[in-house]
């Protein structure tokens, strides 16, 4: 049977900004050591201590925003560690992250030297768990005072003249967990009381970002908004899939059918996390004032057998890559709420862009989604509605195909497909109303395996391939998208 897809190329339904394709970070594992800072001595070519191959891949997806230094890091990361002659700075175990040595060679100047290199917009977390108010002040005043005082004056001395911009600053991580174990209404307080003293200085506008809830804990958004919403910009919120569970994740290759289907159906399960965050938002903010941050999300599975537990080290497959694009056209689809995302996390941990085994590096299936989707930031969101038909999940059904589409500034219109099922194709027609075209090209990721991933032994073995297979009649393109597929289809 055919399903129906209907783009309205002439209803824009508000820009999708450019954030919701954000990145993240976090002293944890592989991801910063190794991953991005090697430091200045290494074999591997590097600037300033950062790896080339990894900059240069990671401009080719556009990265918007990078989110650092975590996560749970965060609440116990004191940020005056991390600056100076590196060879004078403290070391600290990292407690939450495999009990390992962290020499704090990768701090706040390091930090704006990979934004400057990735010409991303640094978004960076601050310490409530176990910091102080001056401690979190101090930090912006060292960033962004341009006058004389005790911080931009230590900033100068440590060699940076002029002060960064910074715009977003999120005020604690996961304080309902890792971050303090705090109930909402402490939380609350802390936070009115934190942002105060995280100042706008000169023509610098901070952007403040208020922790939010842990998946379904409606409660937290009720509290944070009735509370405390005047005084925040953005609330964030965490979701995390994990097929068998938190505590039994399930591997990331090597996974049978059913838990192809239930990584499915966790996947869409953010779509009514942001309905129901929403509708609590809008009761105390009905004009949309204030942001849906989810600044963490991905696929988080067992680690890599033989690897530190701490480390967080996954493979990546084609299921991570209908992850990130079902999740992606999710977002796209809630544009008047979600105003940025955060996969967690860039690279060697989690659903990563990118591994990386001493001087080899491979991009993910994951990688490959962002680069296919990156036309759509900023880019106005056209209306759709897709008649997808569905796929049972135990008694649950979700969507086989999910949708977005959008118009780039130069007339283009990009529609993103992605099709659920492990093993049945699915024939669709796009009706392209209110367009007038001549050219239509594709692009798709799929595999025949449902674990099919890149080795640092075969790096192309799942990679995005030309798409030609479709039928133009008047207004119409009819296509088979096969199973375990996300195509991306450019309408000129
Ligand atoms: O991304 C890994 C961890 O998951 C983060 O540090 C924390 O915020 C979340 O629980």
């Amino acid at each position: 049977m055919t399903r129906k897809i209907v783009v309205n190329a002439d209803v824009g339904k508000g820009k999708i900004n450019k954030n919701i394709y954000g990145h993240f970070a976090e002293h944890l594992g592989r991801c910063i050591y190794e991953g991005f800072w090697v430091g200045e001595d290494s074999d591997i070519p590097n600037t300033k201590g950062i790896r080339n191959d990894v900059v240069e891949a990671l401009k080719n997806i556009n990265i918007p925003i990078l989110r650092w230094p975590g996560g749970c890091f965060a609440d116990e990361y004191h940020w005056k560690d991390g600056v100076g002659p590196r060879e004078d700075r403290k070391r600290m175990v990292n407690t939450h992250w495999g009990g390992v040595i962290e020499n704090n060679h990768f701090g706040t100047h390091e930090f704006y030297q990979l934004c400057e290199l990735l010409e991303t917009e640094p978004y960076i977390n601050g310490n409530v768990g176990s910091g102080t108010v001056q401690e979190m002040s101090e930090w912006v005043e060292y960033m962004t005072f341009d006058g004389e005082s005790p911080m931009a004056n230590w900033r100068r001395e440590h060699g940076k003249e002029e002060p960064w911009a910074l715009k977003y600053f999120g005020v604690g991580n996961e304080n309902w967990g890792c971050g303090g174990n705090m109930r909402p209404q402490y939380y609350a307080d802390l936070y009115r009381r934190f942002q105060t003293y995280v100042r706008d200085y000169g023509d610098n506008k901070i952007f403040r970002i208020a922790g939010g809830a842990n998946v379904d804990d409606y409660n937290w958004t009720e509290v944070l908004m009735r509370e405390a919403a005047p005084f925040m910009d953005g609330l964030s919120l965490h979701y995390y899939v994990h097929p068998g569970g938190f505590w039994n994740k399930g591997p990331a290759t090597g996974f049978t059918e059913d838990v192809w289907d239930i990584t499915m159906e966790k996947t869409v399960h953010i779509e009514e996390l942001i309905e129901k965050h929403s509708t609590i938002m809008d009761k105390y903010d009905p004009e949309k004032r204030i942001a849906m941050i989810i600044d963490e999300w991905g696929a988080w599975y067992d680690v890599e057998p033989g690897t530190n537990p701490g480390f967080l080290y996954q493979q990546n497959t084609i299921r991570d890559a209908l992850v990130a694009g079902v999740s992606l056209n999710i977002f796209n689809e809630h544009n008047d709420r979600v105003q940025m995302a955060n996969i967690a996390q860039t690279i060697n941990v989690i659903q990563s862009m990118i591994l990386t085994d001493k001087e080899k590096m491979i991009l993910t299936p994951t990688y490959h989604v962002f680069e296919m989707y990156k036309v759509h930031q900023d880019a106005e969101r056209l209306d759709l509605s897709v008649e997808s038909g569905s796929i049972k999940v135990g008694d649950k059904e979700i969507p086989q195909v999910s949708a977005s589409a959008s118009k780039a500034k130069d007339g283009a219109v990009t529609i993103t497909l992605c099709n659920l099922h492990k093993a049945e194709a699915s024939d669709l027609s796009v009706d392209l109303r209110g367009l007038a075209f001549e050219n239509v090209s594709g692009r798709i990721i799929t595999a025949e395996e449902m674990d099919a991933h890149n080795t640092f032994e075969q790096p192309d073995n799942v990679k995005p391939v030309e798409f030609d297979q479709f039928q133009v009649t008047d207004n119409e393109l009819t296509l088979t998208l096969p199973s375990k597929s996300v195509l991306s289809l450019t309408i000129k």
